[in-house]
């Protein structure tokens, strides 16, 4: 299985890592790059933020000329500030694509006439990507949710809107704004959306097994297919697919002390961005992730919730694998 186009830029296979407010830094992103994503998304950036050139936003706009091909997600209420925004991101950095938020569910945001909220108004999610892609050079692509709720699927309609208006592909998580993250994603919606589009379109939702996502693919005939939760602390299960979808074969599960490496590269990388504490800090729920699954870490958790130091992290996950393994060699 090759991969696709979207506008003029190459995604070499068909699985993209999904955008994830507070996940997809530049860290996390490195590492789904490195095990193999044909695409990584960055967590959504405020237009008015930009236009305010705050610095914590700025920050969130680096772009490693290693994660490339990056998508870089915007999020905003009214033209102009989009349009505006969409501009500084097209002429001031690395991203490879600027992707439009339509999908971001909470409150604050879609109070603020953006995200979600634009599901109930077809001819506004032409008006907004027209503007944009008229603005910039970069593909614009859109990423919406089926709906605003139950009564209001209007997804036909603004696949229509967005691929009229100019977006180089769609990705359509298979859930409405009022499901949250509740419930299971509707694949049949986003069939149906594949049928009557004219650019790519990224199925998502649910995708937690690399069988899922070929299934996917086959059975609905999206382009490829957008990964979120599942690769939280398990990079792996990006490597996994983009394996299975090219040569049929499933690569084995990692060792204990595979995934704390990983855990450790992710800490190193965090900290050269957002310093040690901080990256202390933020990697507790990271770790958590990563030691998903493994026997007997419940304890471990506890005790990195109190770390506060790169060392103290370290020492506590590598005592923990040097203890699996003795467990191992003994069995
Ligand atoms: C922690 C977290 C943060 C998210 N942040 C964003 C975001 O910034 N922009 C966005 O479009 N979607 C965001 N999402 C939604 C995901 O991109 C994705 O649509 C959703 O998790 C469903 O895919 P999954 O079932 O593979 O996780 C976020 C999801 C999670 C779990």
């Amino acid at each position: 299985m090759s991969g696709f186009k979207i506008g003029n830029v190459d995604i070499k296979n068909r699985a993209v890592l999904a955008p994830m407010a507070g996940v997809t830094n530049p860290a996390f992103r490195l590492i789904a790059k490195e095990f193999g994503a044909g695409l990584v998304c960055a967590e959504m950036v405020s237009d008015k933020g930009i236009l305010l050139e705050n610095a914590r936003t700025l920050r969130m706009l680096y772009v490693d000329e290693r994660e490339k091909p990056l998508s870089l997600q915007i999020f905003g209420g009214s033209k102009e500030t989009l349009v505006q925004a969409a501009r500084y991101v097209d002429q001031n950095t690395n991203a490879d694509i600027i992707d439009i938020n339509m999908g971001c569910p909470v409150p604050k945001v879609t109070k603020c006439e953006a995200g979600a909220k634009w599901l109930l108004d077809p001819e506004k999610v032409y008006e907004m990507v027209n503007a944009v892609s008229n603005a910039v050079e970069k593909p614009v692509t859109v990423k919406m949710r089926l709906g605003w709720d139950e009564d209001h699927i209007y997804i036909l309609d603004n696949v229509r809107a967005a691929q009229s208006g100019g977006a180089s592909a769609i990705a359509i998580h298979g859930r409405t704004r009022s499901q949250q993250y509740e419930g299971t994603a509707n694949w049949e919606w986003i069939g149906e959306a594949k049928k009557i589009a004219t650019v790519p379109i990224i199925g998502n939702g649910d995708i937690s097994t690399p069988q899922e996502a070929k299934h996917a693919i086959d059975h609905y005939g999206v382009d490829a297919v957008m990964i979120g939760r599942a690769a939280l602390g398990n990079p792996w299960m990006l490597y996994q697919t983009v394996q299975y979808l090219e040569t049929g074969e499933l690569p084995p599960e990692p060792a204990a002390r595979e995934k704390i490496d990983i855990c450790m590269l992710h800490l190193d990388r965090l900290i050269a961005i957002k310093g040690e504490l901080t990256a202390v800090r933020e990697m507790r729920q990271h770790a958590a992730w990563y030691l998903k699954g493994l026997k007997g870490s419940g304890p471990v958790r506890k005790q990195i919730n109190e770390a506060e130091s790169r060392d103290t992290f370290g020492i506590i996950l590598y005592h923990f694998v040097e203890q699996l393994e003795r467990q191992m060699q003994e069995v």
